[in-house]
């Protein structure tokens, strides 16, 4: 299986992350690349999945998860719009970069000891690849998603 990397996104990666996309039906789980860049901020950080010089996914860590959501600890992490390009899905590269997580985060977040995220009951593939990387089911729902129900999913760092 090839690595991949993960790294924080720097304006060098910019040509290729303003190209990546996700397949029209599941825009409704991540938004457009246009609209997750505007959202960035000192709080929202851009990372990219990597292989090798390839830029194949995307993500967002928000420093102020744990303060926006009252179900998430004050002091937690979230992942956000996690997505592999739709070029590239189906190669095991989400699989990889979620088991990945944990140790990106411990080295470049080490003041947080949790992070949650919330995924769509409508999207039991993003759902196992959370659970296939550490996050476990907190058996609570979110319904505040334009999309409909989400469950809440939490790991320990
Ligand atoms: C969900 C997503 C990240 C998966 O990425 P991926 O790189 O294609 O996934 P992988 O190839 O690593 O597959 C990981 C596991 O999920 C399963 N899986 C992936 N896509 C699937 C699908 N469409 N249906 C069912 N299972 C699927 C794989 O079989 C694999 O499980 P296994 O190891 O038990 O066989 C990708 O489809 C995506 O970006 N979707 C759109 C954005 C999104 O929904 N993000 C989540 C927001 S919370």
């Amino acid at each position: 299986m090839k690595e991949i990397d993960i790294q924080g996104m720097t304006p060098a990666h910019l040509p290729q992350v303003a190209e990546l996309s996700v397949a029209t039906e599941q825009v409704k789980f991540v938004g457009t690349m246009e609209e997750l860049l505007v959202n960035i901020d000192d709080k929202l950080h851009p990372h990219v999945i990597l292989d090798g010089n390839t830029v194949v996914g995307f993500f967002l860590i928000d420093t102020q998860y744990g303060h926006r959501y009252d179900f998430a600890h004050p002091e937690a992490l979230g992942l956000r719009a996690f997505f592999i390009d739709h070029h590239h899905q189906g190669k095991g590269y989400a699989k990889r970069a979620v088991l990945a997580l944990k140790a990106f985060l411990l080295s470049a977040y080490p003041g947080f000891d949790q992070i949650y995220l919330t995924v769509n009951c409508k999207n039991p593939a993003a759902r196992h690849c959370y659970q296939q990387g550490g996050f476990i089911d907190t058996h609570e729902l979110y319904l505040g998603g334009a999309a409909g129900p989400q469950h809440i999913m939490r790991m320990v760092l």
